[in-house]
C-alpha cells in the first residue's frame, strides 16, 4: 500500500512552480502555494491563471475544471502554512544555501511524516537532504517545463532516502498522468546531463556569430525535429537558472568545459535579461511571461532577395552582408552524383521547375537514378501531392548525362559524390575548367571542408556548401555553408535558391558539423557515455528525452537510425577538429562499430531489430 496524498504545499512559484501547483491541482489534490513576499505571490499567482486560462482558451480545459482546479490552490506568504501538508516540494532559486536554509525551515515546520522533495535541476539532494533531521524522506521530484505539458518527472533517490518513499514517490507521479524514471543523485540526471552541454554550445555558436539565433534554432527543429530550438528553450528555461545548472553541473560534474556556462550567459543574466519571464533574453516578447516573440533590432527583414534580374559581380572575401547582395538568375542546375543525396536533390530542383542536368559515372547510374526519381514522384502522385501531368514534367525536365561537358552553361551545380576529400577537389578542378563563369559551385558534403573545394578551383568566391538533409524532397532544412572566400552573391543565390526549393536555409560557417551535427553528435556521445556508466538504460534515457524534452526519437533510437558507423565518423571529425576533450568519441560507440553492431541497417545496434 502506498500513501495517500491529499495536500502538498509547493514552495515557490516560478516558472517552474506555478506549473507544478497546475499539475498537483488538475488532478485533485489540495496546494498551498508558499511564496516569500506578496509582490512574488501576485506573480506566481499570475503565473497560474495566465497558463489555466491559456489551457482553457486553446479548448484544453473546460471553465468550470479551471475554477475547481483555482479553488484546490491556497496562497500564502511564508513556511509556516505548510504545517499540516503531506509532501512539500520547493522549486526555488537553484542555489544550494538557499535550498539548504529552506529544508532546514521546513524540516521544523512540516509535520515529521510530510516526504520533502525538491525540483533541483542539477544540486545535489543528498546535499540538501542532510540540512534536515530526516534525510530518509528527502527525495528530488524533478519536474520538466512546462510542467502540465511534459510527461516526465525524474524520481532521485539518494543513498539514504527510503524506499517506501520513493514507491510513495512513483505512486504518486502515475497518479499525476506522468512517466518516472528513478536514477541516484548526479549532477543533471539523465535529461540535463545531455541537454545542457548542447544548449551551452548553442550559446557559444551563437556569441562566436557562426550563425544568428532564428538560424540555429531553425536548424534544429527542422533538421532534427525538435520542439524549439535551443536559445528558444534557453528563453524558456530562464537564463538565470540556466547558469547556475550548468555552473552547478561544470563544479559537480568533472569540469568538463562543455559546461563551463559561455560568458554571454552571464552578461546577461546580469543585464537582466532572463529569457521570457523579463520579456527578453535572445529573443524579445510581447510583455514578461509571454511567449510571443515580437520582432527586435536582431530580427531578419523579411524581403527575400529577389530572384530575378541580378547580375553576378565578385566581391573579394565572404561577408555577412549577403542580405545586402543580389542572387543570381539560376534557372538551369547541374547535378553530379548518382547516390541517395543527389537522387533526392535532382528530384527536390525538378519538382520546383528547374531544368536539370544530371551527370553521373555512366548509363548504367543514369538509368538507376530515373527509376529512383520516377520511383518516389510516383509516391507523391499515389499520395495525392502531385498530379500525373506534374510529375511528368518535372520527369520531363531532367535532362541524363555522362559527361560533365553538358555543365557548360547551367547557372548552379551541386556536387553530390562520394564524401572524400580528393574525388571532390579533382571534380571542382574540372568543373572550374567547364562551367561558364559566375555560376555558383555547390558540395553536400556533410564533414569536408568546403575551402578545400573552393581551393580547388580559380573562383573560391562562388563556392558554398549546400547541406541537404535525407531524404531531402522530405527533409525542409538545407545548411548554406559559407567559406572565408564565399561572395555574399553566393550567399545570396543560395539562399533565393533554397527558398524557391521550399526549404529554409541557415547560413553558417565552414565549420565540422555546420550547425545541426555539431549540435547534434555530442548530445548522442554523451548518452552513449552515460549507457557506459551504467547510470541508467537505453529505453529510460529515450524515454527521459522524448518525454521530457519533447524530441522526436531517443538518443539510441536515433543512433541505430542514422548507423553507428556514421555517428562514430562524425563525432571523429568533430573531436579532431576542435580538440575538445568531450568530444572523445564514446569506447562504447567504437566497439560496438567494430563488432559490426550498426544499428537497423545491420539488424542490431543498442537494440536487437531482428527480434519484434
Ligand atoms: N526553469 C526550468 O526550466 C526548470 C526545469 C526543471 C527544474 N527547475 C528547477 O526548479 C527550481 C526553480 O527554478 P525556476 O526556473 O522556476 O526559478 P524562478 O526564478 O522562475 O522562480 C523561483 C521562485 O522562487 C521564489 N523564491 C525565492 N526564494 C524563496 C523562498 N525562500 N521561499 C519561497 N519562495 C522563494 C521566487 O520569488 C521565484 O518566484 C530550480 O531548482 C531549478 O533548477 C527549473
Amino acid at each position: 500500500m502506498t500513501r495517500e496524498f491529499t495536500s502538498v504545499g509547493v514552495v515557490g512559484l516560478g516558472t517552474m512552480g506555478a506549473g507544478i501547483v497546475e499539475v498537483f491541482a488538475r488532478n485533485g489534490i489540495d496546494v498551498v502555494a508558499v511564496e516569500i513576499s506578496d509582490a512574488a505571490l501576485d506573480r506566481g499567482r499570475a503565473n497560474l491563471t495566465g497558463s489555466t486560462d491559456r489551457a482553457v482558451a486553446r479548448g484544453k480545459l473546460a471553465e468550470a475544471d479551471r475554477d475547481a482546479l483555482l479553488g484546490r490552490v491556497t496562497f500564502a506568504v511564508g513556511l509556516d502554512a505548510l504545517h499540516s501538508v503531506d509532501l512539500v516540494i520547493e522549486a526555488v532559486p537553484e542555489h544550494l544555501d538557499l535550498k539548504q536554509r529552506l529544508f532546514a525551515e521546513l524540516d521544523r515546520v512540516c509535520q515529521p511524516e510530510a516526504i520533502l522533495a525538491t525540483n533541483t535541476s542539477s544540486l545535489s539532494v543528498t546535499e540538501i537532504s542532510v540540512a534536515t533531521a530526516r534525510p530518509n524522506q528527502v527525495v528530488g521530484i524533478h519536474f520538466f517545463n512546462p510542467a502540465p505539458v511534459m510527461k516526465l518527472v525524474e524520481v532521485v533517490r539518494t543513498v539514504v532516502t527510503s524506499a517506501d518513499v520513493v514507491a510513495d514517490v512513483e505512486a504518486l507521479c502515475k497518479r499525476l498522468g506522468k512517466v518516472d524514471v528513478t536514477i541516484s543523485d548526479r549532477a543533471g540526471f539523465i535529461a540535463n546531463a545531455l541537454l545542457f552541454g548542447y544548449l551551452n554550445h548553442a550559446v557559444d555558436l551563437f556569441e562566436s556569430r557562426y550563425a544568428t539565433r532564428e538560424d540555429i534554432d531553425a536548424a534544429m527543429k527542422l533538421g532534427c525535429g525538435l520542439p524549439m530550438g535551443p536559445l528558444a528553450l534557453m528563453d524558456l528555461i530562464g537564463l538565470d537558472t540556466a547558469y547556475e545548472i550548468l555552473d552547478t553541473m561544470y563544479r559537480r560534474g568533472g569540469r568538463d568545459r562543455r559546461h563551463a556556462p559561455v560568458p554571454l550567459l552571464k552578461q546577461m543574466v546580469t543585464a537582466g535579461l532572463l529569457g521570457r519571464k523579463s520579456g527578453r533574453g535572445f529573443y524579445t516578447y510581447e510583455r514578461p511571461g509571454s511567449p510571443k516573440v515580437v520582432p527586435d533590432e536582431q530580427t531578419p527583414t523579411t524581403t527575400e532577395p529577389a530572384v530575378t534580374g541580378a547580375t553576378l559581380t565578385k566581391v573579394g572575401i565572404g561577408s555577412a552582408r549577403s542580405e545586402l547582395a543580389s542572387p543570381a538568375v539560376v534557372t538551369k542546375v547541374g547535378i553530379v552524383g548518382s547516390g541517395t543525396m543527389a537522387t533526392g536533390i535532382i528530384e527536390v530542383f525538378a519538382n520546383a521547375g528547374y531544368e536539370v542536368v544530371s551527370v553521373t559515372r555512366g548509363a548504367e547510374q543514369s538509368a538507376k537514378v530515373f527509376e529512383a526519381v520516377r520511383t518516389s514522384l510516383n509516391k507523391g502522385v499515389v499520395r495525392g501531392r502531385l498530379s500525373e501531368a506534374d510529375r511528368d514534367a518535372a520527369l520531363g525536365r531532367i535532362n541524363w548525362s555522362a559527361t560533365l561537358d553538358h555543365l557548360a552553361d547551367v547557372d548552379l551545380v551541386v556536387e553530390s559524390v562520394v564524401e572524400e576529400l580528393s574525388v571532390k577537389k579533382a571534380l571542382f578542378a574540372s568543373l572550374d575548367e567547364t562551367c561558364k563563369p559566375g555560376v555558383v559551385l555547390a558540395t553536400t558534403t556533410s564533414s569536408l571542408p568546403v575551402i578545400e573545394l573552393a581551393m580547388a578551383t580559380q573562383r573560391p568566391a562562388d563556392v558554398v556548401g549546400l547541406h541537404f538533409f535525407n531524404p531531402a524532397p522530405a527533409m525542409p532544412l538545407v545548411e548554406i555553408v559559407r567559406t572565408i572566400r564565399t561572395s555574399a552573391e553566393t550567399v545570396a543565390t543560395a539562399q533565393a535558391v533554397s527558398a524557391t526549393l521550399g526549404k529554409t536555409g541557415v547560413v553558417c560557417g565552414d565549420r565540422s558539423g555546420f550547425i545541426v551535427n555539431a549540435l547534434l553528435f555530442p548530445y548522442l556521445n554523451d548518452a552513449v557515455r552515460m549507457l557506459e556508466a551504467s547510470y541508467s538504460t537505453t529505453d529510460d534515457i529515450d524515454h527521459a528525452m522524448k518525454l521530457g524534452c519533447g524530441y522526436p526519437m531517443g538518443p539510441f533510437e536515433l543512433l541505430d537510425v542514422v548507423g553507428l558507423d556514421v555517428a562514430l565518423a562524425i563525432q571523429r571529425e568533430l573531436y579532431l577538429e576542435l580538440r575538445e576533450p568531450g568530444f572523445a568519441p564514446a569506447p562504447l560507440l567504437e566497439h560496438l562499430v567494430t563488432a559490426g553492431y550498426l544499428g537497423r541497417k545491420t539488424g542490431r545496434g543498442f537494440r536487437d531489430h531482428t527480434r519484434r
